[in-house]
This record gives C-alpha cells, structure tokens and sequence, in this order.
C-alpha cells in the first residue's frame, strides 16, 4: 500500500506537487481544462495544512531543438508549451495567486521558494523544457528534490513515464505520496480490475485495435462480459470478418490478430459487439454525400465515419440493467461535426445507466470532451484523467509514476 497525502505532515513544508496539466492549449487558450480542475482538491487540501506549494508539470512534447534554445536563453517560441496561462486560470479556480516561475530550478527558483509563507503556490514552467526530465536524469532529479520537503504524485496522467518529476525525484525526498486524484484514479480503475460488478461492459472506440490490444486482452481475461467496438477500430474487425469496409480507416496488419481476439473472446465466454450501421460519405464528394447505411451496403468508394443511430440503439440496448461500464475512446470522427453524433449519443447512454445505478468510469480525450460537451460530468462515476496511463493500467501493467511512491508504514 502507498503512502497518500493525508498520511504525512504538511504543515510549513515545502510541498512539490506533480500534476498533469497537459491540456489542450491553442494561442494561449485552454481548451478542455478537466486535467486542471481535477487537481483542485489536492492542492485546496495542501493549502488547507499550511503548506508552501510548489507546482509542476509537462505540457506537450517540446522539441530537441526548444529545449536546446530553453537551457541556453535563446529566443524560440517559448509560449507554445509554456504553463503560464494555465498559472493563470488555476488562480481563478482556486480564487488564489499563483505565482508563475519560468523554471523549474537554478537561483531564481530556489530564492522564490525561500520568500514563500505557508498556504502560497507557485507553479514551474514546463518540466518537459529540462532535457533531463524525459531522460530521468539523476542531476534534474536531485534539483527538484531539493525544492521540496515532501513530494505528492497527483500526475495520474504521466503515471506511465519513468521521468525525473515521476520517478528519479522520488529518490532525493524523505516521502514521496500519492496525491487525492491519483488515490481517486487507482481506487476506480483498480475495482475495475479486481472486483467490478457484474453485467460488465467495455465500450472502446477510437483509430487503432492496435493501440487497445492489451486492454482488451485484459478485460477477456477478466471476463467482461460485453464489449462493444465502435469507432475507426470497428473496421479493423469488420473487415476480418469478411465485410466491404470500402476506404474506411482499418488496420490491415491487425486482421489476424483481430480475428484472434474475437476466438479468445468466444472460449471466456465475452460477447464482442460490432456496428451495424454507420455514417458514411463518398470519397470522391465527402461534403455532400453523407448519409447512413447496413454496414452490409458499404461498397467501395464510401468511407466510414461515426457508427448509425441503429448501432446507438443496439449499444443502448446492451447496457441495459448494467452494474459496471468502462468506457475509452469515441465511436466515431467525434472532432468533426455531425460525425460526433455516436459518441453524444454514447455518452448520454452511459450517463443514463449510470443514474440507473451502475458504476461508470469514463478515459481518453475524446470520450471526457463529449461527456463535457453533453455537461452530464456529474451523473459519470468517475472521468478518468489519464489516456496512455489509463489503458496501460488497465492492461495489467504496473505504473513507475505509482510504484516509486513510498509505502505505508
Ligand atoms: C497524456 O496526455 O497522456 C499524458 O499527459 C502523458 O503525455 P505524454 O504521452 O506526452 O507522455
């Protein structure tokens, strides 16, 4: 068992907390802001102790190149992954100052921390701008070490990465603790894993079988007992099972290991749900030719992009008198409107059920956007911060970001 938040003294510590605020941000403007609301609780509690609070987190994939230009003080275009607006909207939530530094270490940061009285935050620029973060680098490690007297994982989201701010700093630090959303996200999706109620159904969506191919050999071993498919990775299958799919996307690398899933589904006894209808649009006039057909009329020069309102309804009626759905990934082009109708309509679906009294757990970007977008965020159990991290956990996978933490005593 690991050490959690409210297991440890905060009062007057100097507290780093390890967030995910990866989110989306265009021009300076945050799109989807759920990662960033989702740390609110940990930090109010922090603030509540007394504690000096120090903020970090990455933010999208910088290049070689801009983290080059970040150590040496060269111009590059800094605020594309900067975390400056997000210090900007996390003061409005909290209805507190957010001091934003634009480091993660070196004299500046050091003496602001020093200057902090209890209940102040602060929040690092990017961690992802330090060469040394991705690699774990023991040097980078010891620096924000250095900064802390406790250490709190609240970053569910990077829980997969063996970086310095997930792992290696955990090694400079008396105790290492997971903060509330990460105690939130692995109470959730470890119950999925070990004892969910039963019906269990899995709804996954999204480009790629391959992306989900551990998950859904988890979840057939664990005996869900339905999962339905929607989404590009519905074509995959369809096409392993002899169907016209025309030029949707499929994977064709993946037919055989497709059609191995749906045998191993069969011997444990799991029922694998494909789309029977779906949006289409001619290849040759996308914007004018939308319309909805039997996945058996698909002919060659169609191209699949959400599944129909008969697949809605046949999804709808598989989640009837469900006790556990997990849901990943949209059923369809969910960014490109009206090709988000499967995944709108999805999502009301397991908002229902949920008010029906089953246990929903919502993950991946697109999934969340949609349950936002319908604003039924309150009848969904519990809304997954994590994409990568979540489906590697739920693939039976053991997180370095978790394992680092230190234990209770
Ligand atoms: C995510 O968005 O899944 C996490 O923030 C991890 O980001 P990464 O895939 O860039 O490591």
């Amino acid at each position: 068992m690991k050490k959690a938040i409210a297991d440890v003294a905060l009062e007057g510590k100097r507290v780093l907390i390890r967030v995910d605020f990866n989110v989306p941000i265009k021009d300076g403007v945050i799109g989807d802001d759920t990662r960033i609301r989702s740390a609110i609780p940990t930090i109010e509690y922090a603030v509540s102790k007394g504690a000096k609070i120090i903020i970090c987190s990455h933010l999208g994939r910088p290049l070689k190149e801009e983290k080059k230009a970040f150590e040496k003080g060269l111009p590059f275009d800094r605020l594309k992954f900067s975390l400056r607006p997000i210090a900007t909207h996390l003061s409005e939530l909290l209805n507190r100052s957010v001091v934003f530094l634009d480091s993660c270490r070196g004299d500046e940061v050091v003496s602001h921390i020093k200057s902090m009285n209890d209940g102040d935050i602060c929040l690092l620029e990017n961690l992802r701008y330090e060469a040394g973060e991705e690699s774990n680098d023991s040097e980078f490690s010891k620096a924000l070490g250095a900064l802390c007297d406790v250490f709190v994982n609240d970053a569910f989201g990077a829980a997969h990465r063996a970086h310095a701010s997930t792992v290696g700093v955990t090694g400079f630090v008396e105790y290492s603790v997971a903060g509330m959303l990460m105690q939130r996200e692995l109470e959730f999706l470890g119950k999925l894993l070990d004892s969910p109620e039963r019906p269990f159904v899995a709804i996954l969506g999204g480009a790629k079988v391959s992306d989900k191919i551990p998950v859904i050999q988890a979840l057939i071993d664990k005996k869900v007992d339905k999962i339905l498919v929607g989404g590009a990775m519905a074509y995959t299958f369809l096409k392993a099972n002899g169907y016209t799919v025309g030029k949707s996307l499929v994977e064709d690398d993946m037919l055989e290991q497709a059609l191995n899933i749906e045998k191993k589904a069969r011997e444990f006894g799991v029922e694998i749900v494909l789309p029977t209808d779906h949006q289409v649009v001619d290849s040759y006039d996308p914007l004018n030719s939308r319309k909805t057909i039997p996945i058996d009329f698909t002919n060659s020069g169609l191209v699949g992009l959400d599944i129909g309102v008969e697949t809605v309804e046949l999804f709808k009626s598989k989640l009837q008198g469900v006790k556990t759905i997990l849901w990943n990934g949209p059923m369809g082009m969910f960014e490109e409107k009206p090709f988000n109708m499967g995944t709108i309509e999805i999502a009301k679906a397991v908002a229902d059920a949920t008010k029906g009294g089953a246990v929903s757990v919502v993950g991946g970007g697109d999934s969340v956007a949609a349950i936002n977008e319908t604003g039924l965020q309150s009848s969904i159990t519990h809304i997954s911060t994590g994409g990568g991290a979540t489906l590697e956990f739920l693939s039976g996978s053991k997180l370095p970001g978790v394992e680092a933490l230190s234990e209770k005593d």
